[in-house]
């Protein structure tokens, strides 16, 4: 199963990722916590170019090339081979943060870029994607507080920096891709605190692993 959380900055998407890790063990899975950019070794070096602000002046292609190329490198050199493995894979962030950010932050077109995280992931999609929904006032708040509580110098918030307007059209965007894709999305209000909207995550996932569950059993009992 492969499970991605998204949201705007401050949403806490890696407390949940990790509240959900936790969870998944005790019940004795295997489970691989990973983050774009930077869940892959070449990740890593993007991540830092692509966060920094004092970097090169980066064109919305250059940054939008450079998000593709992390998820590339990402999906088949760490998050296929998990769950080819075995293993749950659970994401912070993956393809709707490029169609969130670069599509309605940037104004790119929507319909290249999903034929490009198309070309990109290869046919590995999240099973379940949990849009973790804040006022972009309340995210940046909360992000520029982490920030100084964890003294992550100000050049890690290229995207903290954006104006509010650029905020507003991505959180706008992500509630619309979540109407487009129903059966994927689930939005909860990150608003609400951490246990709350834990509880609503456990019991989604709780529930299609069941499902999934049935399917395998009917599956293998089909084949004897
Ligand atoms: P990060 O510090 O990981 O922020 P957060 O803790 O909010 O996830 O920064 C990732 C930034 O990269 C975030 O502002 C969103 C942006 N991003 C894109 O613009 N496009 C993408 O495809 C991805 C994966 C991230």
């Amino acid at each position: 199963m492969f499970i991605t959380f998204e949201g705007i900055e401050g949403c806490g998407k890696s407390t949940q990722a990790e509240l959900l890790r936790k969870h998944l063990v005790q019940q004795g899975h295997a489970v691989l916590v990973t983050l774009e950019p930077g869940g892959s070794r070449l990740g890593a070096e993007l991540r830092r170019m692509l966060l920094s602000l004092d970097s090169i002046d980066l064109t919305r292609e250059a940054e939008l090339f450079l998000y593709l190329a992390d998820r590339a490198q990402h999906v088949q050199k760490v998050i296929r081979p998990a769950l080819q493995s075995g293993r749950i894979v659970i994401s912070d962030r993956f393809t709707h943060s490029t169609l969130a950010y670069q599509g309605y932050g940037r104004e790119m077109g929507l319909d290249i870029l999903q034929q490009m995280n198309s070309v990109d992931v290869n046919g590995i999609l999240p099973d379940l994607t949990f849009l973790l929904d804040l006022s972009p006032e309340t995210g940046l708040r909360r992000a520029l507080s982490r920030n100084m509580e964890k003294n992550i110098p100000s050049s890690e918030g290229r995207f903290e920096a954006e104006a509010l307007d650029f905020h507003t059209r991505v959180r706008q965007g992500y509630l619309e891709l979540a109407t487009l894709e129903q059966d994927r999305i689930v939005v909860l209000d990150a608003g609400a605190d951490p246990e709350t909207v834990f509880e609503e995550i456990r019991k989604k996932v709780d529930q299609a692993m069941k499902v999934d569950k049935n399917v395998l059993t009917s599956q293998s009992t089909k084949v004897k």
